[in-house]
């Protein structure tokens, strides 16, 4: 973004190794960096030297400069070294147009070393070597010197500079909120700091601000966002880190539009502003309900940048006296039991062999199918597989040509009720999005899914659970249904009309991940109190919980709403990376671990008796 760097001149250098061009030739400069390859010819020797802004070619030469020669003769890879000299155009035809700096080379008149290096465990000068990623991170340090870090950190910056700005061109103030604060829900498990002034006590780190934004709303702040530091002690994945960051907002006085339209506004220069090579898929972004994202896509973070949507099957399929009748029974089972026949289309898979079709098969099955039947569209135009002899000839051609499907190509069926059945298709789609490279790389697909129901049951706990965050509000429409069959809010059922209730929530999906969540929140006290009994709260264990905001709540709150953004996430979409640990500094493991700083470890015995802990035997606790 900056077009003009800074000058970056020190005592050190006075320019980067990234900036000689011709027009500095005869020009007397110095330079530092760490040596990223050194070639030897005898009396000539090269030196490429490496700071982030790029590579400079260093000659030295044992006739002009005997002194430095000698030096240049002790230095190896990654030492850092310090080169004055003169700026010299390249011979003719030993120009590299690869490197910004390709037209000049430095001719040393000094070199001194600053400090040596051992050799490292993996090459840092070549950017394609395969490194074993748990080596990676154990020599983060030595990771981030290789250009591809570099690169990410770089745009993880540029992004988070972008966010701030577009938010303070919005009005909107940056607040820091603390991170040893009370256990603030998301649906993971906290961490917990001990309290060494208060003995068995605890701070819980925070999982979000949510509950801190929405008191900074009571106190009149309007419009607030920060860059937040998270933590959950989930089970990880590519896209879970337990500690993380968002970009978290809260806005005063909004509806579901204004939000989503201000978020939208932000994401569409954000990503302008940090890739603006990458295209976006569709302006304004798609909004979807819930319903129809599951209908169409069977997830609610789909990836738009192919098609592949989920068919219906079922109004092709004859039911005479209103008993459906394709003549297979797994159909007509699901479709009498109130369940559906849904398909998807692999293109070109139609010749696949048996092998695949199980393998396919299998991963249904993990998804939870109970079974995935196909019909093959050969080249001719004829329908192929093992159903076809049950469903005949022609509702099978019927059933493909509803699909969508062309000669060549493969329709993938499943039979079950509506959740599993768009579920499991769902996962399918995308997994043979990904494996059939269906999405281009370089677009970026954002959309809105929004009308999610406000809870779903918890069977075990005998409560509705909030699908999203426990204080999203309803949609206007729907607040009468906000009741139990017993007419006690404490004691619901299944059956409650609360189960078909939608809430005022919104997440932004990007290319099939769930990049933001928010919601417009309950603020009515009252409203609030009979959410959470629904959710199983006693009004005690509210208060306990909550307390601090419930009360704010009764200080006037206004209508707010808002937001957050996973930051490691953008980056790693924007950078187009399977997983956030290559856009993190300093990543955990999956198992949670940091293998540079080789933490988490035991503390002292003197921490634990500061705080009052002892440490349970793990037979002990078994016991
Ligand atoms: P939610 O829990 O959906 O909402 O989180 C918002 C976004 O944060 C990112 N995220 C994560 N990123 C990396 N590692 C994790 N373990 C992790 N967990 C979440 C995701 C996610 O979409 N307080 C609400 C927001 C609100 O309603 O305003 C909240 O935290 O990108
Ligand atoms: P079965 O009758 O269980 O031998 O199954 C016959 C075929 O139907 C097999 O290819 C199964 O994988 C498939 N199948 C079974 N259950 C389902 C289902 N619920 N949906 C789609 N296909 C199924």
């Amino acid at each position: 973004m900056t077009e003009h760097p800074p000058s970056l001149a020190t005592p050190y250098r006075t320019h980067t190794c990234g900036q000689l061009r011709a027009g500095d030739i005869g020009a007397e400069v110095r330079l530092s960096g760490w040596v990223h390859r050194r070639r030897d010819h005898g009396q000539l020797i090269f030196l490429d030297l490496r700071d982030r802004h790029g590579i400079t070619q260093v000659v030295v030469d044992g006739t002009d400069s005997p002194a430095a020669h000698d030096v240049a003769s002790r230095v190896r890879s990654e030492f850092v070294v310090s080169v004055s000299g003169t700026v010299t155009a390249r011979l003719a035809g030993t120009e590299n147009a690869r490197l910004s700096t390709g037209a000049i080379e430095l001719q040393t008149t000094a070199l001194e070393i600053l400090n040596e290096a051992r050799t490292p465990p993996f090459y840092i000068n070549d950017p394609d070597a395969p490194v074993d990623e748990s080596l990676r991170l154990k020599y983060r340090y030595l990771d981030i010197r290789r250009e591809p870090m570099q690169q990410r950190l770089l745009l993880r910056s540029r992004l988070v500079q972008a966010i701030r700005q577009a938010h303070h061109e919005n009005g909107f103030v940056e607040i820091e909120t603390p991170t040893l604060i009370k256990s603030t829900p998301e649906g993971a498990r906290d961490f917990i700091v001990p309290s060494r002034l208060q003995p068995g006590s605890v701070y819980a780190l925070p999982q979000s601000p949510q509950q801190l934004k929405q008191i900074l709303m009571v106190g009149g702040v309007d419009r607030y966002f920060q860059i937040a530091r998270c933590y959950r002690d989930e089970d990880l994945r590519g896209d879970r880190q337990p500690e993380f960051t968002q970009l978290d907002l809260e806005m005063s006085f909004v509806d579901e539009a204004t939000v989503m339209d201000f978020v939208e506004r932000m994401a569409i220069e954000v990503s302008q502003a940090v890739t603006p090579e990458r295209p976006l898929l569709e302006v304004p972004f798609p909004r979807f309900t819930y319903g129809e994202v599951m209908e169409r896509f069977g997830s609610d973070k789909p990836d738009l940048r192919f098609g592949m949507e989920l068919v219906d099957l079922a109004p092709e399929i004859p039911t005479p006296d209103g008993v459906p009748a394709s003549g297979f029974r797994v159909f007509d089972d699901a479709l009498a039991g109130g369940g559906r026949v849904k398909a998807i289309v692999a293109p070109g898979l139609g010749d696949a062999p048996r092998s695949r079709i199980d393998e396919l098969t299998e991963t249904a099955k993990r998804f939870g199918a109970r079974g995935l039947a196909h019909l093959a569209l050969e080249a001719t135009g004829s329908v192929k597989g093992p159903i076809v002899k049950f469903l005949g000839d022609d509702l099978a051609e019927r059933l493909c040509a509803r699909a969508g499907a062309g000669p060549g190509d493969l329709v993938l069926i499943v039979a079950d009720g509506t959740e599993v059945t768009n579920e499991v298709l769902g996962r399918l789609r995308t997994d043979l999005g990904a494996r059939l490279g269906l999405a281009d790389p370089n677009v970026l697909a954002y959309c809105w899914v929004h009308r999610f129901p406000m809870y779903k049951w918890d069977v075990e706990g005998g409560r509705w659970d909030a699908t999203h965050n426990p204080f999203s509000g309803v949609v206007p429409e729907d607040e009468a249904l906000l009741t139990t069959v017993s007419g006690d809010p404490s004691r619901p059922s299944p059956e409650d009309p609360a189960g078909r209730a939608r809430a005022l929530q919104y997440d932004l999906a990007l290319n099939g991940w769930e990049l933001g969540g928010g919601s417009i929140r309950i603020w009515r006290r009252d409203l609030l109190e009979l959410s959470f009994a629904l959710q199983g709260y006693s009004l005690e264990r509210m208060r306990n919980m909550f307390g601090a905001m419930l009360e704010a709540f009764e200080y006037g709150a206004p209508p707010h709403g808002g937001i957050a953004l996973g930051i490691d996430r953008w980056a790693a979409l924007l950078t187009n990376q399977a997983t956030i640990r290559e856009v993190m500094a300093f990543p955990k493991t999956q198992s949670g671990t940091d293998l540079m700083l080789e933490a988490p470890s035991p503390p002292d015995a003197g921490q634990y008796a500061d705080l009052g802990l002892r440490v349970v035997p793990v037979e002990e606790r078994k016991a």
